[in-house]
């Protein structure tokens, strides 16, 4: 897969553009085949590299994997038990390998998962995914970059609660809680729809959850889970991305496949700012009622405020409004590694530590820029399509990690963007 795409800038787009399943709830629900030792069907998987990873994943913990692309559907089931190491090769490509560290802790009683390293974006710990599951019973050591797990007996229901809300250490513990002994109740939980999935799938194998989505979930374990089949659902960060690009670029795209509930303040966020939006029959059209954006003020927060997942996209739009905007990234500590970048197009942005401050420009310029992070490189993207000229972006494979056929469903919409 080539390592650029070179953007040309001021094309106005126009067409349908669809939206797919959620690359995060994918990842979440993937590992439940360890857990359920039964078949789990997905449906609605999105064709990403990050799924890939976490098929190489499961498939080196003993199951197997079939994922039929065309069908966008994937099935699990575990073949070979008593595999419970997570190896640092794999691992170290996709953090969210650690979403395999519950399931195998209530399968195996044991576990060896390799640390993951931090990213871009920030050292990304994962403490509060041990202490939740030693509050199960779980106890840890960590020695030459790896992590052991291992419990005595069976997990145990506990009470937990989170100093903040970590979407995946709620997901560990949600996975290692449905097979403990008793009952568990999690407070400070993570609101995230993705969450809600998760539980929602886990209800149709057999589980006992109560209060997906809320502050408080109680889980009263059982002994085993069944087959499920499940669709997964429509992803918010993608669908909220195409948006921006529609409102950045004077489009008129609609989005098919995708709902606005998820996004509220996101929706509210572009209300401020002049870009109205419409939702009818499953239709999404993007209408930017104004010459010029407004400036607006953003603060990340976890669900159901503003979401960090977006943070990058929404500056590439607000580099352009009339006016001075300001952007506090309240989750991780290092994201802003697309400010240099939207700068050398000819932004106006400064930092200061969790904060920038846009100050919005006539016009961006196409330069030769490098993408650092999946939600910087379609930052990225999103100025190039609006930047005066050619912008050539390196290191796409970060695009390929978390959007699915990006430039085909741009092109088809009157972009130009190749691969080069
Ligand atoms: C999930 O990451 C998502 N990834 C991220 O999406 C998303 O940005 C993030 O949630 C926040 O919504 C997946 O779902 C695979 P957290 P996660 O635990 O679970 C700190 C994308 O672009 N923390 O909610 O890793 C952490 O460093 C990706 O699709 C600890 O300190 O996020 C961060 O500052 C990026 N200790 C904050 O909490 C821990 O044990 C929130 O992280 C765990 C997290």
């Amino acid at each position: 897969m080539s390592k650029k795409i070179l953007i040309e800038g001021g094309r106005a787009l126009s067409g349908i553009i669809p939206i797919s399943g959620a690359k995060n709830s994918c990842l979440t629900l993937m590992p439940l085949c360890i857990l359920s030792g039964q078949s789990l069907v997905l449906q609605n998987v999105p064709y990403l590299s990050d799924v890939e990873t976490m098929k190489d994943l499961l498939e080196s913990l003993g199951c197997d994997v079939f994922f039929k692309k065309s069908k966008r559907e994937i099935v699990l089931k575990l073949n070979r038990e008593n595999l419970f190491e997570a190896n640092y090769e794999i691992v170290r490509k996709m953090r969210a390998s650690i979403l395999v560290l519950g399931p195998l802790l209530a399968k195996y009683g044991q576990a060896i998962v390799a640390l993951p390293g931090g990213c871009a974006i920030g050292t990304r710990p994962v403490n509060l995914h041990l202490q939740a599951l030693e509050a199960l019973g779980a106890s840890f050591s960590i020695d030459n970059g790896y992590i052991k797990g291992l419990v005595q007996g069976k997990l145990k229901g506990a009470r937990i609660e989170f100093p903040f809300k970590s979407v995946g250490a709620t997901a560990n513990v949600i996975m290692a809680a449905v097979l403990a002994k008793g009952s568990t109740e999690i407070f400070n939980a993570a609101q995230e729809p993705e969450i809600i999935d998760l539980c929602n799938c886990l209800l149709k194998m057999g589980c006992k959850i109560e209060g997906a989505g809320a502050n408080k979930i109680v889980i009263e374990g059982v002994d085993n889970l069944g087959e499920v089949c499940h669709k997964v659902i429509m992803d918010r960060i993608e669908l909220g991305t195409y948006i921006l690009a529609g409102a950045i670029s004077y489009s008129n795209i609609k989005l098919t496949g995708g709902e606005l509930a998820p996004l509220k303040s996101f929706v509210e966020k572009l209300s401020n700012m002049g870009i109205e939006l419409e939702e009818d029959m499953g239709l999404i059209s993007v209408k930017r009622n104004c010459e010029k954006i407004r400036p607006v003020n953003i603060e990340t927060q976890p669900y159901p405020g503003f979401p960090t997942d977006l943070q990058a996209q929404i500056m590439a739009l607000l580099s352009i409004a009339e006016g001075e905007s300001t952007i506090e990234e309240n989750i991780f500590e290092n994201r802003f590694m697309h400010v240099p970048e939207l700068n050398r197009m000819g932004a106006n942005i400064k930092t200061q530590g969790r904060k920038a401050i846009i100050r919005g420009v006539a016009e961006l310029k196409g330069v030769p820029v490098v993408a650092t992070d999946l939600r910087a490189s379609v930052s990225l993207v999103l100025a190039g399509l609006v930047a005066k000229g050619e912008t050539l972006i390196d290191e796409i494979h970060h695009l390929d990690r978390g959007y699915e056929h990006l430039v085909l469903k741009l092109n088809e919409c009157g972009a130009k963007i190749g691969r080069v």
